[in-house]
């Protein structure tokens, strides 16, 4: 009897050893662009108490409606988090941490969990890059962060970045666009879909965000929250945009941007790219201002703001070479004889902090260079029975295609400088 093999989790990916390159360089950039911003890495639990995100994202959102991952242990309800920053401001209050330092830069990376429908760029696991500031009110460092977000963009070859930005105005701001948005869509309750109806009455700012084209033309002509904004909200965002200008960051005013969560108010923004490549999920990075969010979990009142970007978004963007074997050796003994050879110089290669694999398989000589090559190593070593005998090597460069015979004992020497001219920089500057 044959079993069906077991598959993963529809919309939850293996990542492969061929792929990992791509995120370890991702990667290696944001921690680069975040240990420059003295940003210190937290982590917190991948489960939390469901009134953690029902509290904060808020109970009317397509992720508390809909997609987390939800389950009772023990009579607790629990949710593996579907982002995290809730998760952050909770670790905020539980620890204290205003006590200790006036501002606080955090970052994470992990993995987040929703049941989404899976496309491309779209998952139901899926690894956010994201960081929060408690403490700072904003907005010079609102613009900093967005600021920021481009150059690390740019630091991983993507360009050609859109920056939108709103403002959502204070608490008391939002109640009156929230009047304002229901009078005005009220009289046109018919127009809009099963959804929206339901959230006229819930959550109707939501509405704004609706993909659907029906929503979209029932909302023509509606009132933007820059409408209800007062003094103080308007000279804010104005500020925001001043600070963004002085930094010469490009940026475009979207008046309804709104947030699939929650928890935001004054600053909003989302940077989008790569919409070739990504079609509708070519939101890189979102993130804004949640300023009551820690008094709301029980702390002081905190001013905070954050973003987060998704990791498989920025690789499919980003899209560099695979660089698995960057940097390596391979070395390849030729005939019995050569093996034990091979093994002493990959450990002196090792101990001098450079990466390599002896093929101690045998075989033939193409076949140990087609896997070099395969593998992306920069050189091969080759050790055969005349360089034992004549106590040197054959270095083969395998981009150029060109050998030297060096000494044995300048193997190590050698090997080091010719690795320091061709390794290409971590962050991907170019
Ligand atoms: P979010 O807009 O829900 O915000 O997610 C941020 C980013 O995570 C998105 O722009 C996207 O790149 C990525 N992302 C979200 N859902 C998926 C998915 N199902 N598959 C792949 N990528 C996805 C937040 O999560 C907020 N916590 C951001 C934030 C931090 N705001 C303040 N601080």
């Amino acid at each position: 009897m044959t079993m069906t093999p077991l598959r993963a989790v529809k919309g939850m990916n293996d990542v492969l050893p061929d792929e990992i390159g791509q995120w370890h360089r991702v990667e290696a950039a944001f921690a680069r662009t975040m240990a420059l911003h003295r940003f210190f890495e937290v982590r917190t639990p991948y489960v939390e108490p469901t009134s953690l995100y029902v509290r904060t994202i808020g109970e009317v959102t397509d992720i508390v409606e809909k997609e987390m991952y939800s389950f009772t242990h023990h009579d607790e309800p629990l949710t593996l988090r579907p982002e995290g920053t809730a998760g952050a401001a909770r670790a905020y209050v539980q620890h204290k941490v205003h006590n200790t330092e006036p501002v606080t830069r955090w970052y994470y990376a992990g993995p987040m969990f929703r049941a989404e429908r899976p496309q491309r760029g779209r998952y139901r696991q899926f690894y956010q890059l994201g960081a929060e500031i408690f403490g700072d009110h904003g907005p010079a460092c609102d613009a900093e962060m967005i600021d920021m977000l481009v150059g690390f963009l740019g630091s991983i070859g993507i360009r050609d970045v859109e920056v939108l930005v709103n403002s959502l105005g204070g608490a008391e701001t939002r109640a009156r666009y929230r009047e304002a948005l229901v009078t005005f869509l009220q009289p046109r309750t018919e127009l809009l879909s099963e959804t929206s109806q339901r959230r006229l009455s819930t959550n109707p700012l939501r509405i704004l965000d609706s993909k659907s084209k029906q929503d979209q033309d029932a909302l023509a002509g509606a009132p933007t929250i820059h409408d209800s904004f007062d003094d103080a909200d308007r000279a804010r965002f104005e500020d925001l945009q001043g600070h963004l200008r002085a930094l010469g960051t490009p940026f475009r005013v979207d008046s309804n941007l709104v947030r699939g969560l929650d928890y935001y108010n004054h600053t909003i923004f989302e940077l989008k790219g790569a919409g070739d490549k990504l079609g509708a999920g070519s939101t890189l990075v979102a993130g804004g201002r949640y300023n009551g969010m820690v008094e709301e979990l029980g702390g002081p009142a905190t001013p905070a703001i954050g973003f987060a970007a998704g990791l498989e978004r920025l690789v499919i963007a980003s899209e560099v070479a695979a660089l698995r074997g960057a940097g390596a050796v391979f070395i390849a003994p030729l005939g019995k004889n050569a093996a034990p050879h091979a093994l002493v110089l990959a450990r002196e290669l090792r101990r001098a902090g450079i990466a390599c694999e002896a093929d101690t398989r045998g075989g033939s000589l193409k076949n140990m260079l087609g896997r070099a090559d395969k593998l992306g190593s920069a050189l091969a070593v080759i050790l055969g029975d005349d360089e034992i005998a004549a106590n040197a090597v054959q270095v083969k460069d395998l981009a150029a295609q060109t050998q030297e015979r060096i000494a044995r004992d300048r193997v190590v020497e050698y090997v080091a400088a010719r690795l320091a001219a061709s390794t290409p920089a971590l962050d991907g500057a170019t």
